[in-house]
């Protein structure tokens, strides 16, 4: 979604935005721009609808300056044209302002303070340097008119703004969308996301939900709105740029479908000692073990690999759990059990559908843990506990071995919550044999990517629509699995339970319609067998993937042995890369697919 880099003090100003907004191309975005300042009078705005490449091709060797301020924009107020890429400026062109974020009340402040100025876009973002632009008109300096503004503004924003009149500065404040500061040598930057930044500084500075910071190129002032000054200590960013580098792979999903067998291993080594202990906080588990049920709370694949966990932590820790997406449920909140436990599932940390729950969540002093594959993340810092996903930075929009990973970090909370409450079967369930089955049998199916490839063509070839069936923890699983096809290819795909699908869907089955069918879930095994049958008499081209236990000779895909509680860390990885080659043959952008975004964060 939205990406916002700024860098003061340093003379590659235009080198730094340019490489930060590359950086930040993961995330989705459809137009970006960047605004430059000299200091010395001479600025520049350049704006392009597409490609960082197409803005770095607009940008000639004149634009350069001491100050400047970039963005990818995600179209959420206007379609992507030139007008309503950012950075916006005020009519009398002064200011110029990036935004991340959705301002709610932008038509109300429009009507009060800006009748009579002319816009020049459709967005929201453009009422927020306009109103900066009317109380400056007032006689409030730079400062004080952007105070004034955001005291004004609702919604979520991540703000950097240049005033043409002090351009030692960038003025810069926070609500709900994320932004850090990096430190640099003898300059500042800012950016939505350390990664886009690395290649500048690894130190960074947190900024919190209210607050503003002027930035200049040798110190960082933070303040409330009201003014009071807030003292913060920067933290080091732990990854180096070739983490996030595609090295030798034409795609970054590809790479990181690859990674799996490497995180399960890092997690175990993390997580569980030799000597059957684990390192997880004593005090997380004693809030835990006070829970009479768990409330998994997510959005998308994460959504998904909370499913997986609810089985788990059901089985293996005796809790009963709810899962929800929080998208629906901030805003519907059931009755909550007396004592609940939430846990916050989100590989970015930042997806705002979930931050508004744990906002409410906080606010009614309720116990959290979010499990998150981003230390510092605005959803763990604000969480009471934090557990790492340790997959590695995941560049690819479609979210591959974050999945994998939380399926075994939940496993892994599981367990230790079941020991905890002596829990007989958590005593038997072996985690750490677990995760060492499960990269042994990751590396297997990803050894076998050339089968997969072929089965992709044989199956998907010309075809817009598919569906994935399973029972059980194979249904949660064919969830993930469609989801995974639908947003890189394209190809209309539903993940069902598979006994659902004659009480309606079936009439969707015609010849060579292809059905995919999972078959890991041993109570499910034998009447998913029985629904195979049906939709094959109805013309289905169908696909078998089975654990080894139920395997049948015919089926396409096997699963080597792993208990079946957490089946779907390996039987994902078909759907991973039956995805992937979907998507390669249509000819789509793999790790950029259309309309979406790594880190959704509006609501
Ligand atoms: O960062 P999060 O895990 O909170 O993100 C949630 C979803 O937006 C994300 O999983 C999305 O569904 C991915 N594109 C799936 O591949």
């Amino acid at each position: 979604m939205c990406g916002i880099v700024g860098v003061i003090g340093n003379n590659k100003t235009t080198d730094i935005l340019l490489n930060g907004l590359e950086k930040l191309e993961y995330r989705g975005y459809d137009s970006a721009g960047i605004y430059v300042n000299n200091q010395k009078g001479k600025d520049f705005l350049v704006k392009e609808v597409g490609k960082i490449s197409k803005l770095e091709n607009a940008v000639t060797d004149d634009v350069q300056g001491l100050v400047g301020i970039g963005h990818t924009r995600w179209a959420t107020h206007g379609t992507p044209t030139v007008e309503n890429a950012h950075p916006h400026f005020s009519a009398d062109n002064r200011f110029y302002l990036v935004h991340n974020g959705v301002l709610t009340n932008f038509e109300e402040l429009k009507t009060k303070y800006l009748a009579d100025v002319k816009f020049s876009s459709q967005t929201d973002t453009e009422v927020a340097v306009q109103l900066v632009d009317h109380f400056a008109k007032e006689g409030l300096d730079g400062e004080a008119a952007f105070r004034k503004a955001l005291s004004l503004i609702e919604g979520s924003y991540a703000f950097a703004m240049v005033d043409k009149e002090q351009p030692d500065r960038i003025f810069v404040a926070k609500n709900k969308s994320p932004l850090l500061i990096g430190l640099g040598d003898g300059f500042n930057v800012i950016c939505s996301d350390a990664m886009a930044m690395l290649d500048q500084t690894h130190q960074f500075v947190e900024i919190h939900d209210g607050e503003v910071v002027i930035l200049k190129k040798g110190s960082v002032e933070i303040s409330k709105l009201d003014g009071t000054a807030v003292q913060r200590d920067p933290y080091t960013v732990d990854l180096d740029a070739s983490d996030i580098s595609k090295g030798t792979y034409e795609h970054y999903m590809l790479k990181e479908i690859d990674e799996q067998p490497n995180v399960m291993r890092k997690i175990s080594q993390n997580y569980l000692n030799d000597d059957g202990t684990m390192n997880i906080d004593s005090k997380l588990l004693d809030e835990m073990k006070k829970a009479d049920r768990l409330y998994i709370v997510a959005a998308g694949t994460s959504y998904h690999a909370g499913l997986v966990g609810q089985n788990i932590f059901e089985k293996i820790a005796d809790v009963p759990v709810d899962v929800e997406l929080g998208s629906e449920f901030g805003y519907h909140m059931p009755k909550l059990s007396k004592h609940p436990f939430f846990i916050f599932l989100s590989q970015s940390g930042e997806t705002a559908d979930s931050r508004q729950v744990l906002v409410k969540v906080n606010e009614m002093n309720l116990p959290s843990l979010t499990m998150t594959n981003v230390p510092n993340s605005t959803l763990s810092r604000e969480a009471t506990f934090t557990m790492e996903l340790l997959a590695g930075p995941e560049i690819a929009v479609a979210s591959t071995k974050a999945y994998t990973a939380q399926i075994a970090v939940e496993a892994v909370l599981a367990q230790a919550l079941g020991q905890a409450k002596g829990i007989a079967i958590a005593k038997d369930f072996d985690v750490k044999k677990q995760l060492a089955l499960a990269a042994n049998g990751i590396q297997t199916i990803v050894d076998e990517k050339a089968t997969i490839k072929q089965l992709t063509a044989d199956f998907l070839t010309d075809q817009t629509d598919a569906f994935y069936i399973g029972r059980g923890i194979d249904y949660a699983l064919s969830l993930e699995a469609a989801l995974k096809l639908k947003e890189i290819s394209y190809i209309h795909a539903e993940g069902f339970a598979a006994g659902e699908l004659k009480h309606g869907t079936i009439a969707l089955i015609e010849n060579n319609t292809p059905v995919i069918a999972y078959v890991n879930d041993g109570v499910g095994a034998s009447h998913t067998r029985g629904n195979i049958q049906e939709v094959k008499a109805r013309g289905a081209h169908v696909l078998v993937i089975a654990s080894q236990k139920y395997a049948e000779a015919g089926d396409q895909i096997i699963i080597p042995e792993i208990d079946e509680l957490i089946s779907p860390i390996i039987s994902v990885v078909p759907a991973q890369l039956i995805a992937y080659y979907a998507s390669l043959a249509r000819g789509n952008d793999v790790d950029k697919p259309r309309n979406l975004a790594k880190s959704v964060t509006v609501e």
